[in-house]
């Protein structure tokens, strides 16, 4: 294949991409109009295509970690347990977090219905930048990966300021408001269990500012025709300080441990959280941010996931290790920078595994 061959088809890719995003469809949308096979965007390199096996059965290996009495006796057991899996897996998930079932089943029912509304009205909010902080977007990395994800998402701004509310799609306006105080709550719980993890005092995460931008972004996984062909997500890590994740009973997120992956089996009721790439570098690289990916819908039913990003809400300020946990035997694993910085790098790359956090190393 000669040199002309190769950059016409860069510039066929480059149109297909340009026309799906200006459709405003997303995959629901293109699966809808009655597409059997995947368009060649969508198709990964056989790299990743040999890597993705259904993870082995492992029960238990992502704790579940049980919150309750977690102010009271059981706190310092409590905090033991979310360290270590923090230190270990980077991943675990929480029942008896305080958040009722029935607003667990409306939220995923509320972005759901969002998702399956007439492609009309989500096409209304179809943007990559959003001044009112609400955005319904497919591939929120379409034109930097080298393949898409079959996935569509719903964005929405919960913090420092929350999104233009009318703007929030009426469908799932009141659960997406309910779901961003439940955040709030149990996000304030966590960062206290993680600070003391650390040795540290239960309100320094929050004093630093780490719950409060947040974003939350609501994906729909249609079923995939060629589920061997493409992923739901690709493999990356999280950028900020926490992610705390609701998901419906269908399964397909898995994680890295050691070479493996593992899957993240649906616990009923439970949430899961993980530790993104800021967390790991204030901990001075004692809590792990891991690799994690969500495998292409095989089942006939879509599967929808609720994600809340937590980053410092101050991005002028100055990040890196704690002082408190950098000594002459430990010491400090990253640079300082500023949270401008480190998104500027965030969004100017494809979704690739821990290119980011290692840019930061000392
Ligand atoms: C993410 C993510 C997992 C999922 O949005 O960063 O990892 O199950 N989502 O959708
Ligand atoms: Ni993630």
């Amino acid at each position: 294949m000669g040199v002309t061959d190769t950059s016409e088809q860069a510039s066929d890719r480059a149109q297909e991409l340009r026309r799906f995003d200006e459709s405003k469809l997303g995959v629901k949308g293109l699966l809808d109009s009655g597409l059997t096979s995947l368009p060649s965007f969508f198709i990964h390199p056989p790299e990743t295509l040999s890597d993705l096996k259904p993870a082995r059965p492992t029960p238990g290996s992502i704790p579940t970690v049980d919150l309750s009495g977690c102010d009271s006796a059981r706190r310092p057991s409590v905090v033991k347990e979310v360290g270590r899996a923090a230190r270990e897996l980077g991943f675990f998930q929480v029942v008896n977090h305080g958040v009722p079932q029935e607003v667990l089943d409306r939220t995923v029912a509320a972005v759901k219905a969002f998702h399956e509304q007439p492609a009309e009205a989500k096409a209304r909010i179809y943007r990559r930048n959003s001044e009112t902080g609400v955005s319904f977007l497919s591939n929120v990395d379409l034109f930097l990966s080298k393949a898409a994800g079959w996935r569509d998402t719903l964005q929405v701004r919960l913090g420092p300021e929350l999104a233009d509310v009318e703007e929030i799609p009426e469908v799932c306006r009141n659960e997406v408001l309910e779901w961003n105080q439940q955040v709030q709550r149990l996000g304030g719980l966590l960062l206290g269990l993680l600070s003391e993890g650390l040795g540290l005092s239960p309100g320094k995460l929050q004093e630093l500012t780490c719950l409060d931008a947040r974003m939350m972004v609501g994906h729909y996984y249609p079923p995939c025709p060629q589920p061997n062909l493409t992923v739901g997500l690709t493999s990356h890590a999280d950028p900020g300080v926490i992610t705390v994740l609701l998901q419906d009973q269908v399964g397909g997120l898995q994680v890295k441990h050691g070479d493996e992956w593992v899957d993240v089996t649906p616990v009923p009721g439970a949430l899961v959280i993980n530790i993104g790439d800021i967390l790991q570098i204030m901990s001075n690289d004692e809590y792990k941010s891991v690799d994690h990916r969500v495998l292409a819908n095989p089942s006939q039913e879509p599967r929808v996931s609720i994600a809340v990003f937590c980053n410092p809400g101050n991005r002028e300020n100055q990040f890196g290790p704690f002082p408190e946990l950098v000594s002459s035997d430990k010491p400090a694993a990253f640079r300082q920078f500023t949270l401008n910085e480190y998104l500027r790098r965030f969004f100017t790359k494809e979704l690739d595994g821990k290119s980011l956090i290692n840019y930061f190393r000392a």
